[in-house]
C-alpha cells in the first residue's frame, strides 16, 4: 500500500495535472471559439460552404474539450470544494448553469439553419463561455 507520506508528496503533481487538463480544455473550447469567429471572414471568402466546414472540423475538437471541461470540472469540486465558503459555492452553482448553457447553445448553433439563428446561439456560446471561464479564474482565487 502506498504510505500517506508518499501519497503527500504526489499531492501537488495530481494538483498540477488536474488544473492543467481542466485549463488546456477550456483554452481549446473558449480560445477556438473566439479563434473561429475571427477566421469566419477570411473563411467566406474561400467559398460559401467554407465557414460551415471549418465549424465541423472545429467541433470535432471543442466537443472532446468540452468533455474533459465537465470531467475534470466534477474532479475539482472533489478536490476544493470542502471548507468553502457560501460566495465560492454560489459562483459554482452559477458557473455549472452557464456552463450547461453554454453546451446547449453550442449545440443549437451547430443544427442552426438560418442566419440569425447561427449567430444568436454563437453569440449566447461564446458570452456564456467567455462567462464561464471569468468565474472559473474567481474560483481558483
Ligand atoms: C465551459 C466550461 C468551463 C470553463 C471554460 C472553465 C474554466 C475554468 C478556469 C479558467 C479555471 C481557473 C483555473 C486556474 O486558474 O487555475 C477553472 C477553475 C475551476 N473550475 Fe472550471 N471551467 C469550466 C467548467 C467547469 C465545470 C463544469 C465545473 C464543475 C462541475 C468547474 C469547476 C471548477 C472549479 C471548482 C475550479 C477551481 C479549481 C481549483 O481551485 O483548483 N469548471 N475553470
Amino acid at each position: 500500500m502506498t504510505s500517506p507520506v508518499v501519497l503527500a508528496q504526489l499531492a501537488p503533481a495530481v494538483e498540477a495535472v488536474r488544473l492543467s487538463l481542466h485549463v488546456l480544455a477550456a483554452s481549446i473550447w473558449v480560445g477556438g471559439q473566439v479563434t473561429l469567429a475571427g477566421l469566419v471572414p477570411t473563411a467566406r471568402q474561400l467559398g460559401p460552404d467554407a465557414p460551415r466546414r471549418v465549424g465541423r472540423a472545429f467541433a470535432r475538437l471543442s466537443w472532446p474539450a468540452y468533455v474533459v471541461l465537465l470531467a475534470t470540472g466534477i474532479w475539482n469540486v472533489a478536490a476544493v470544494s470542502k471548507g468553502q465558503g457560501t460566495a465560492w459555492q454560489v459562483v459554482l452553482g452559477v458557473k455549472i448553469a452557464v456552463v450547461l448553457v453554454a453546451g446547449l447553445a453550442a449545440g443549437l448553433h451547430g443544427r442552426a439553419r438560418t442566419p440569425v439563428a447561427v449567430s444568436v446561439w454563437g453569440s449566447v456560446a461564446g458570452v456564456t463561455s467567455l462567462a464561464a471561464l471569468v468565474m472559473g479564474v474567481f474560483l481558483a482565487g
